[in-house]
């Protein structure tokens, strides 16, 4: 039998296995089984990533003093509204988005906010040297003495600093960069990085230091490391938005401490992250009215509302093999809505290529956009215009019926306050001062009434 104190671990893939084996039965590596020493946290029984209960012996809930556990403000009122009011002392918290979206400024700005406000912290910036990082700091005004600084790229220097200094916050930047001692494999690597965050999250909490991990997300998606820890830490939080654009979007996708869903939206500017007052405008900004191939919808974002401009581009196919192409929408859901207007509308997008995209880099996962997708879609295949006043909202069943969708007054009483005047979205939508609502049952109908210059017959036909 294995012993209990040892377990092989693979290097490519993170799997576990009790003992060794010559191809990792989860990946099928070849001798990619490492052999090491099992985690106490790890032996079976315990929940693995929590370090130990400080006391083993059971206390009555009543009697646990939670306030310890307060959120404290990071002064920077988007984050904290994410957050749910402040990061919370000995919590873990993993900051992942793509290189270059603008983490290490977010860290900056927040751990100098904090230092205003007298939380001292630690930066571990084993990307940056110290001298870069201070230069950055000093041309956006940031350097401040309650942040300290290191470079150190291991877990054992990383643990002796947060012991020494003990902040109130320590960022570690990035957790790709760290390597432990007890891990052969190179910094990195899934079983590196899972290593260090628990080892890290570990030093954090006896330190009771709120621990903030950042990780670089690939644009498919496929992490080496964020993926892994995303059971082991308290919140993950989403830095988003594309590089080309200068709107960056943060959401909570995971978060112990409050409610998921909340959206922070901020302008990358030349001084580093600023405040985003009206994001409609910055939305909009780029519009052109009067094109086939544009519809606006109003996205929920959390509690707020959210303009966004759907384009869309249906072009013959030169190959033979039509191309569907998504940024910022569902592939599936696409591919649905397509469905739904070749079947129910009776609109071929056969032999053409079609290209979707929501505007400014957003991400639209509120099913209410389904709507303003077949309204772009048949625009730019029929070449017939959205009235430039009007408002999409509706989410579209296989029926080809429209689905009502939540919070229809607060989005159109933004698109009012933004001069839109129409609106078309499904049955039961309360009335709106200043917009002119159409309830349309079906899309067919929807499509009908909100493109312009349709002519009778009343059903649309290719062109
Ligand atoms: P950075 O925070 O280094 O990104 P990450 O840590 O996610 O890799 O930001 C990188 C980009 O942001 C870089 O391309 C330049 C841009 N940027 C600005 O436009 N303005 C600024 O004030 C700063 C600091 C960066
Ligand atoms: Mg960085």
């Amino acid at each position: 039998m294995a012993s209990q104190s040892i377990q092989f671990r693979c290097v490519t893939c993170d799997a576990v296995a009790p003992k060794w084996v010559g191809r990792c039965p989860s990946c099928a590596a070849w001798n990619s089984l490492e052999e090491q020493p099992r985690k106490a946290a790890e032996r079976p029984g315990r929940i693995p990533g929590k370090s130990p209960a400080p006391c083993d012996v059971p206390v009555r809930l009543s009697d646990i003093d939670s306030d310890a556990a307060e959120p404290i403000p990071t002064g920077i009122g988007e984050l904290d509204r994410v957050l749910g009011g402040g990061i919370v002392p000995s919590s873990v918290t993993l900051l992942a988005g793509e290189p270059g979206i603008g983490k290490s400024t977010l860290v900056l700005q927040m751990l100098a906010s904090c230092a205003r406000k007298g939380v001292a912290s630690l930066l571990v910036s084993a990307e940056e040297s110290p001298e870069q990082v201070h230069r950055r700091a000093r041309r956006l005004g940031l350097v401040e003495d309650g942040i300290w600084i290191t470079s150190a790229t291991g877990t054992e220097a990383i643990a002796a600093a947060v012991e020494k200094l003990q902040p109130g916050v320590t960022v570690v930047d990035s957790i790709q960069t760290v390597a432990s001692p007890d891990v052969a494999s190179p910094a990195g690597s899934v079983a590196q990085v899972r290593v260090v965050a628990q080892e890290l999250a570990e030093t954090a909490r006896s330190a009771g230091s709120a621990l903030v991990l950042i990780g670089h997300v690939t644009k498919e998606g496929s992490i080496a490391g964020p993926r892994v820890l995303e059971h082991l830490v308290d919140s993950v939080l989403s830095f988003e938005g594309d590089r080309h654009h200068s709107l960056r979007m943060l959401r909570a996708v995971k978060h112990r401490f409050g409610a998921v869903g909340e959206m922070a939206m901020w302008e990358m500017t030349s001084a580093g992250l600023g405040e985003v007052t009206d994001p409609a405008r910055m939305m909009l900004a780029d519009r052109h009215t009067g094109l086939p191939g544009s519809a606006i919808f109003v996205a929920m974002e959390g509690r707020r509302p959210l303009m966004v401009e759907v384009q869309a581009l249906v072009a013959s196919s030169p190959a033979g093999i039509s191309r569907r192409a998504a940024s910022g929408y569902d592939h599936g859901r696409l591919a649905q809505v397509l469905a739904v207007l070749e079947r129910r509308v009776d609109l071929s997008f056969a032999g053409r290529d079609v290209y979707v995209s929501a505007a400014g880099g957003v991400r639209l996962d509120d099913p209410g956009a389904d709507l303003a997708v077949a309204m772009a879609l048949v625009s730019s295949l029929s070449s017939r215009v959205v009235d430039d006043r009007l408002v999409v909202v509706g989410e579209i069943g296989l029926g080809g019926e429209l689905r009502s969708v939540t919070h229809t007054a607060i989005r159109l009483g933004e698109a009012a306050r933004h001069g839109f005047t129409r609106a078309v979205t499904a049955r039961g939508a309360e009335p709106v001062e200043g917009i002119t609502l159409w309830t349309p049952a079906t899309v067919s109908e929807a499509l009908d009434r909100g493109l312009r210059n349709v002519s009778a017959p009343a059903r649309l036909v290719a062109i």
